[in-house]
This record gives structure tokens, sequence and C-alpha cells, in this order.
């Protein structure tokens, strides 16, 4: 380790015993928000808060009379007699005010190139493809999946399906073209919209080819759009498939935004839950568009003229859905948005970025501050970051040591860090600092956002456990939840509200709550792992894993680990007479990366011959997550055969010495 190294690593150590971190006084005097009274005011009357919110930043093409309509609870319904189009929220109103040429994003390429995209740009691009849409035989209520990587245009497929009322149905990039087929499938998608090839890290992967592979049957898919991204020579089905830029530049510049009913979906995106089929989110609207527009605006303390906003995500996630592409637009935001990987072509590139954009808000996961951590501080201190004034974290725990790193090395000590939890299903940021407001602790979301209750409860009564721990739920409806599950209705009741019935939100997550009222978010309580921010089934993994010929069973956990959060760890049962060899393994990984995608590979695969079970068959995770992570082992007496976790023991012990 270097002398300055040693003496950072000296210093957070000393940090680590700071409890509190108020608002710095420059950002508090600027900030937007800085009353306490604002959550007083809205907890008084939630519905009434989110209300006043929806028509303070939205501009509705018929106001809504009500606020939540809670008569067949689960299904809440919002603003309902309200109209409005995402697409004019987010593009023909700042146009119209004036703003076409502020830049909605500068876009850098991997291999350097610069776009910048302004606000009338992408008005233009959607109304054409929203129009070549419709020639397609793209409806209102059409589902159309988007299988993109990190270009602009991902923003214009969002947004023409939500100007004609289609729904979109987004696959995050890196899931492999057989994990896009089964979304496809289970949604009845009737047009995807996709790319010739992708590139990552000075590679280009021919997604086009692959996706006529695993697609080129399904009966519900009618036709392919493909964007000519990087020239790689693509097969084209005659009748089928069109070329974005060609069918554009045939369509009609004009295409006026239907007013939506707020309750009208906006979009699916699929996500993992305890078992093997993921779980289609349902977002309508009105609601959706009031919590990611609010919560963007609130707790970045957005201020649209001046910032340069950077939320370092894929667009294939909710983060990106909520905070690249809907809130950020609705808002009039001028973005970064970067195609590629945090260490290509060097390791220096999002400093670079920052700097050469003079960002001031950068949103973030914790795997990548991990990541930068790693690779040392002098290389951000080549950068000049002192644009910088508001630092983000989502997508998993932080870690006080990484949390006071990105405070010092990159927030310069005069950034607050708003540590965001929500999900997928929750649409919008729901625990988080009012950077203005908020006295932060390192490693706590802190508190509700206003107009949102979280407590934590009892496991068995679902009493609220004061101080101390428990399971995280949320108590109130808010706007941007998600409606359903799509087209399974009773999964969804079942899922989020049958634990403690249906006034209360079953998160999925085990919190604490600690003497200030603050929450504590530990981790996920059903088979969900977290890899790097991304969310995974154990289930599904498995799934996978068995598919491959060799294997006769398999079971997967989430072992902690220091640089993606969490890892998945395999235990595998060979069929007789396979031997224990590396070709083995990484054949396991490669069934893996291509039933689900490479990132849900396992890191560490450990050979079973038998998988410790109860009388009734059922795989007893807990004691494989506590001898992976060498811990003591719980309670064996209910395992059929006891044995089992001595041989195991033998294997873990072994591990070492196969490498
Ligand atoms: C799960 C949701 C939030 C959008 C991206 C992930 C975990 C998320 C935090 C945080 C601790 C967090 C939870 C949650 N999580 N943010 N700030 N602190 N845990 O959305 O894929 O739906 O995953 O991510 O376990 O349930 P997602």
């Amino acid at each position: 380790m270097s002398e300055t190294a040693g003496s950072l690593e000296h210093e957070l150590e000393g940090m680590l015993e700071i409890e509190k971190f108020p608002p710095p006084a420059d950002f508090r005097e600027h900030a937007e928000w800085a009353d306490p009274a604002i959550y007083e005011e809205a907890a008084a009357d939630p519905v009434a808060w989110w209300t006043a919110r929806s028509k303070e930043l939205l501009d509705w093409d018929v106001e809504p009379t009500e606020g939540l309509n809670d008569s067949d609870p689960p299904f809440y319904r919002w603003f309902e007699d309200g109209r409005i189009n995402a697409s004019a929220q987010c593009l023909d109103r700042h146009v119209a005010a004036g703003i076409g040429d502020r830049v909605a994003y500068h876009w850098r390429g991997e291999e350097g190139e610069r776009r910048d995209v302004t606000y009338a740009e992408l008005l233009d691009q959607t109304q054409r493809f929203a129009n070549a849409l419709k020639g397609l035989g793209v409806e209102k209520g059409d589902v159309v999946g988007i299988y993109l990587p990190m270009i602009p245009e991902v923003a214009v497929a969002m947004l023409a399906c939500a100007r004609i009322g289609a729904i979109h149905n987004v696959v995050f990039g890196g899931f492999s073209a057989e994990s896009v087929r089964e979304r496809m499938s289970f949604s009845e998608t009737k047009a995807l919209i996709t790319v010739d090839g992708a590139r990552r890290k000075g590679k280009t992967a021919q997604i086009k080819a692959q996706v006529d592979e695993e697609m080129g049957d399904l009966a519900s898919l009618e036709k392919i759009v493909v964007i000519r991204a990087t020239g790689v020579e693509c097969p084209m089905t005659e009748g089928r498939d069109v070329f974005f830029d060609e069918v554009c530049a045939a369509a009609e510049p004009e295409c006026p935004a239907e007013p939506m009913e707020a309750e009208h979906p906006l979009f699916i995106l699929y996500t993992s839950g305890s078992t093997a089929s993921p779980k289609g989110i349902l977002h309508t609207t009105g609601g959706y568009l009031t919590g990611a527009t609010t919560t963007h605006r609130y707790v970045f303390d957005l201020k649209p003229e001046t910032d340069v906003y950077w939320c370092a995500a894929d667009v294939g996630w909710i983060t990106g859905h909520s905070y690249i592409v809907y809130g950020p637009l609705a808002n009039g935001t001028t973005s970064v948005m970067w195609e590629g990987a945090p260490d290509y072509p060097h390791q220096g590139i999002w400093w670079e970025l920052v700097q050469d954009y003079k960002a001031t808000i950068l949103y973030a996961a914790p795997t990548a501050i991990r990541t930068f951590i790693k690779w040392g501080a002098d290389i951000p201190g080549r950068f000049d970051l002192s644009s910088l004034r508001l630092l983000g974290s989502v997508g998993e725990p932080i870690n006080p040591k990484a949390w006071l790193w990105y405070h010092k090395v990159i927030g310069g000590e005069r950034c607050p860090i708003v540590d965001t939890w929500w999900q997928t299903e929750t649409g919008a940021i729901m625990i988080t600092p009012l950077p203005g407001i908020t006295e932060t602790k390192p490693g706590s979301a802190t508190t509700a956002f206003p107009g949102v209750s979280a407590s934590v409860v009892g496991e068995s009564e679902g009493e609220p456990v004061g101080e101390g721990q428990g399971l995280l739920v949320l108590e109130k409806p808010w706007p941007s939840m998600l409606r359903t599950l799509y087209k399974e209705d009773e999964r969804f009741v079942e899922t989020y509200f049958s634990r403690f019935g249906v006034d209360r939100y079953l998160v999925g997550d085990a919190a604490r709550l600690d003497s200030d009222g603050y929450l504590w978010v530990i981790g996920r309580i059903d088979d969900v792992v977290n890899v790097s921010g991304h969310r995974l089934s154990t289930a599904e993994v498995e799934s996978a894993i068995v598919a491959h010929e060799n294997v006769a069973e398999a079971a997967v956990i989430g072992q902690s680990d220091p640089d993606t959060g969490q890892a998945i760890c395999a235990f595998v049962t060979l069929n007789d007479g396979v031997a224990h060899t590396d070709e083995v393994i990484e054949a396991i990984r490669g069934e893996v990366a291509a039933r689900i995608g490479k990132f849900a590979r396992p890191k560490r695969i450990v050979w079973a011959d038998d998988l410790p079970k109860t009388r009734s068959g059922k795989i007893m995770r807990r004691l494989l997550r506590d001898i992976a992570e060498g811990r003591a082992l719980g309670d064996v007496t209910t395992l059929r055969d006891p044995g089992v976790m001595a041989a195991l023991e033998g294997q873990i012990a072994a591990e070492g010495d196969d490498e």
C-alpha cells in the first residue's frame, strides 16, 4: 500500500467514529428544501400531499378530481379521472416552454463518440418513431419489447411507446437472448426493438443474430425493429424486420400525444422473485410519473436550469426507467449518458466524464464505489471533480467504509450523500435523506420520503418493533406503487399483501430501526440475491444450472462478497460418473450465461455428493449459507441425513487444493 493510500485508510478509520453528518452549510443554504416541516405536512394528509405534487410538477391534460381510490385494496388506483401523456410531459411541454435546445443527454460512446441530444431532437425522433410503430401495427395497449444498450434511442423507443399508449417491456442488455425470449413470451410482446450489435469494452456482440436464434418462432412477435448501432452485418427477415432509421425517415414528422387515462399501463418490467419465474411488475401512467418526477426533484435537490445530472445505472433496470428517463426528462434535466463499462477505455473514465461535462450530481451503486476503492483514490484524484455537489447511492446497502470513501474522495467532503432505498415494485425512491434537511448516518438510508410511511414489524404478528430488527413494510399506498404483476393478480396479492393484509405492503427486506428512528436495511428475506445491485432469484439460477446435461441437482445461495455485495455460490451434484473438473465448472458457468446472462454466473461452485434436505425433501439453504460463509452450523436435527453436512465440510476444506 502506498503512503497516501495508507493515510487515507487511516483517516477513513477515524471518520467511522462520526455518527452523523449534517447537510454541509453551503449546500443547505442553496437547497430547495431545507425546512423539516415538509415531513409533517405530508404526514398530515399523504394523499393530498401527493396530489399537490402531481399538479405542481406535471401539466395534466385533464386534472384529476380525486387522489386515491382505495375501494378495492390492494388494487389501488391514483388520480383516476385525470388524463396525461408521459411522453408529452417529458418532451412537448419543455419544447413549448422554449427550452427545446436544452441538452437532454450528453451521450458518450465507448470509443469516445459524442452526441448531445436536445429536447427538441428527442421530441422529433419520438414523434417519427411513434408514427412508425403505428405503421407497423402497434396499438394502444400492445406490449413492445425493448432490448437495447445505453444509447439515446432507448429513451426514444420508450417515449414513442408511451406516446401511443403501447406498454414497453424493457429487458436489460446484459440478459441473454433466452431470458429476453421468456419475458417476451410471458407478456405476449407484439414488437421488439433491438440493435444490430452491441459494444462492450472494444468487442461487438451480434445481438440481432442471437435474437433471431431465440425468438424466431415466437408466435406473438410480429415485428422486429433494428437500430443500426454498430454497423455489423445482421440477418433481416423480410416482412418481419425493419431498420429503425428507415422507418423513421419514412414516417410523418408529427404525432400528437394522446392523453391517456391516469391508470393506463405505462410499462412492465420483469424482476426476480422467490420462484424461477420472473415477475412482471406493472406500472401505470399518472401515479408513476408523479412518484418518479417528485422524488427526482426533491431527493436530488434538482435545479433543472443549472444541474448536470448523471445516473450511472442501466436503463434496463428500474433505476434507469425512473432516474435516467422519466424523472429527469419530466423535470427538464440535462443528463450524462455513458454507453460503456467503468474500466474502458481506462479506469478513470467516470471521472473524466464528470470533469468534461462538469457533472453536479452523481447517482451510482455501492458495487461501483467498492470497485473504485480497489483501483485506488489516485485515479479519481487525477481529475477535477469540483463540479459535484450531491452524490447518490442505490441498489444495495452501502457499507460505512464505502460511504466515507465516496464522501471524502469523490465528494471532497462538500457533497451530501443520499442513500436511496427502493425497489422495482415501488417505482420511485421510498427511503432516503432529503439532502438539505436530513443528518445522514453512513450505511443508513435514514427515513421515509415525505408522504411515505415505512415501518419495521415483527415477523409473525406484524407488530411494530420500535427499536430493533424485523421486516420492512410500507404502510400506506403511494402513487408510483406497482398495480399488479402482469397477468398474475393472485400472485401479486399473495406476494405482497397476504402476510400482513391488504393495507401493508410487504417489502421482502429485513431492516433495523435505531433509537433516532433511522432505518437500516439489512437485506432480502426471500430467496432473492443481490449481485452488484442486480436482482436474481436462487431458483432461477438453479434451474439454469440443472439444465446442463451433466448436472443432477443444484442449490444456490447468495454469499456475502467484498466486491459485489453478494455473489452466487452453487452447490452442485453431478450425474454419476462425471468427474469434478474445471471444464465442467466452466460448462456450468456457460450454461448460466446463456440462459440468464453473464452477471448471473456462479462465482463459486462447491461439489456436493448430496444436499442437506429435510425429511420432506426441502433443501435447507440456511445450512448451505452457514457452511459457505464458514459459520458454525445452525440446527441440523431436522435433516434427513445429518452426515451430508460433514461431507460438505470436507469438500469446502478441500476447495483450496483443487485450484
Ligand atoms: C432491492 C430491490 C432500487 C432500485 C434498484 C434495485 C435492495 C435497493 C437499497 C439501499 C439497501 C437496497 C433491497 C431491495 N436495495 N436499494 N439503498 N439500501 N438495500 O431495485 O432490483 O427491485 O431491488 O434492492 O434489497 O428490496 P430492485
